[in-house]
């Protein structure tokens, strides 16, 4: 069940954040913009003034598909996506043609235009293929500059050895646009979940009592659709299976099933279990449902007290792990009180590899919160997540839960 499949050659939802400096090489990074997106990624072009001088926006727009940015202070393109957004928004930021100037401003973390400061601001992959004259490339400076940058991981792609633009031959050549697209394939290859399938459920259920009312609960979708997006980030093929949500559902996840009920969720999850390699249970499933559900409006018949019998609804991660107990799965628990016990108890209940717990008592409380506070526990014992962001926080899970699940495969195989 835990093998790793092979990695794709695409870049299906990635988010790549193209930057253009000024040198020659520029006219390429349209043909670049054109294969990322031919592979499917998403691609936004931020230009430094000087490359305009070889490059127009007006074709980088063409072939990206988005509004090209140049200026920090924009005030329309900041409206939409604030500087500080598409730092966040970029998976990868790529800078091709990356010239000497600007391969010596990132280094020593200027932020006097609009890249530099993407790039400082943002905690994605940071890649770069660097085009200059042979002799500019071979000075120490550059050198040194290339160094301190892939002590910092960023990853130099090229340059190519040649024939260069201004007459000489040597190495300083931006890579072609089809290699660069290769390598940062290959940037991504790597990835915690790379090749894995994960299923995931998100949102709250309703269950009905007549057509027009039910039961349901304040689950807005947030934490289950952050971690969905995650793990389409580190690699993995996500089916998302989500209930009643407030929030957008994630759009780079491909495959999401939309169901209502507990029962609805359980089959939908039951259809699409094989081949997975993790579960993660973060929707809020109703316990109990109403034993009958009326064809039509229940009236008030004038009672002072109305009574309603429930009925137990099937627990859907429990039945899982039953059927597949080799699946890698993880709980969430919803506690007000005794956090890490109660949720103990549900790790040995449901016989997860992991539960995430979460207050949503007080101020504290997760639901439809944009920030959460985890406590991971298994049989190794307890991690603190946060208090961050939903966003982070699901990253960061995402990052717990591929270490422990190779790290149980290489126990498995050594066996
Ligand atoms: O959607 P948000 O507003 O972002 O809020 C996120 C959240 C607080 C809902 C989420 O972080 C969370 O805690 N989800 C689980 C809530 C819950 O129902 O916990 P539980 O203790 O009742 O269930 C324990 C585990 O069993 C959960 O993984 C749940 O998905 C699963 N379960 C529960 C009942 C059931 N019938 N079937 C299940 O699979």
């Amino acid at each position: 069940m835990n093998n790793p499949k092979s990695h794709p050659v695409s870049l299906h939802g990635k988010r790549i954040l193209l930057g253009v400096t000024g040198g020659i090489a520029a006219y390429k990074s349209a043909e670049l913009a054109r294969r990322l997106c031919e592979v499917g990624a998403e691609v936004r072009v931020v230009m430094t003034k000087n490359s305009e001088a070889f490059i127009s926006s007006l074709t980088m727009q063409a072939v990206s598909g988005n509004a090209v940015r140049s200026e920090t202070f924009d005030e329309e393109a900041e409206a939409g996506m604030s500087h500080i957004e598409l730092a966040r928004w970029a998976d990868v930021i790529v800078v091709a043609p990356a010239t000497a100037a600007f391969i010596a401003r990132l280094t020593h973390g200027f932020a006097d235009d609009l890249l530099t400061t993407l790039c400082l601001a943002s905690e994605s992959k940071i890649a770069i293929a660097p085009a200059m004259n042979r002799v500019m490339w071979s000075s120490p400076a550059t050198q040194n500059n290339i160094n301190q940058l892939r002590e910092r991981a960023i990853t130099a792609m090229g340059p190519d050895s040649g024939d260069q633009a201004c007459g000489e031959v040597g190495p300083g050549r931006m890579l072609q646009p089809e290699e660069i697209v290769r390598q940062v394939n290959e940037l991504f290859s790597s990835e915690a979940l790379t090749g894995l399938r994960v299923l995931v459920t998100a949102g709250s259920t309703w269950e009905a009592i007549d057509p027009v009312r039910g039961i349901t609960n304040l689950s807005s979708g947030k934490m289950g659709y952050a971690i969905a997006d995650a793990a389409v980030h580190a690699g993995a093929d996500v089916t998302l299976v989500s209930g009643p949500a407030t929030h957008p559902l994630p759009n780079r996840v491909a495959n999401v099933i939309k169901v209502t009920s507990a029962r609805e969720m359980l089959e939908a999850v039951m259809t699409h279990l094989d081949g997975q390699d993790i579960f993660i249970a973060v929707a809020a499933v109703a316990d109990y449902r109403p034993q009958t559900q009326a064809a039509s409006k229940i009236k008030k018949q004038g009672e002072e007290v109305l009574r309603m019998e429930f009925v137990r609804n099937p627990d859907i991660l429990a039945e899982v792990k039953e059927k597949v107990p080799d699946l890698f799965s993880v709980g969430f628990a919803a506690e007000t009180d005794n956090l890490i016990s109660e949720a103990r108890k549900k790790l040995l209940a449901k016989r997860a590899d992991l539960i995430a717990a979460n207050s949503v008592s007080g101020e504290s409380n997760a639901l439809g919160s944009d920030y959460n506070t985890l406590q991971l526990i298994d049989r190794a014992g307890v991690v603190s997540l946060g208090p961050a962001l939903k966003t982070r926080i699901a990253v960061d899970l995402i990052q717990e839960i591929s270490a422990r699940f190779h790290a149980r495969g290489t126990l498995q195989s050594t066996r």
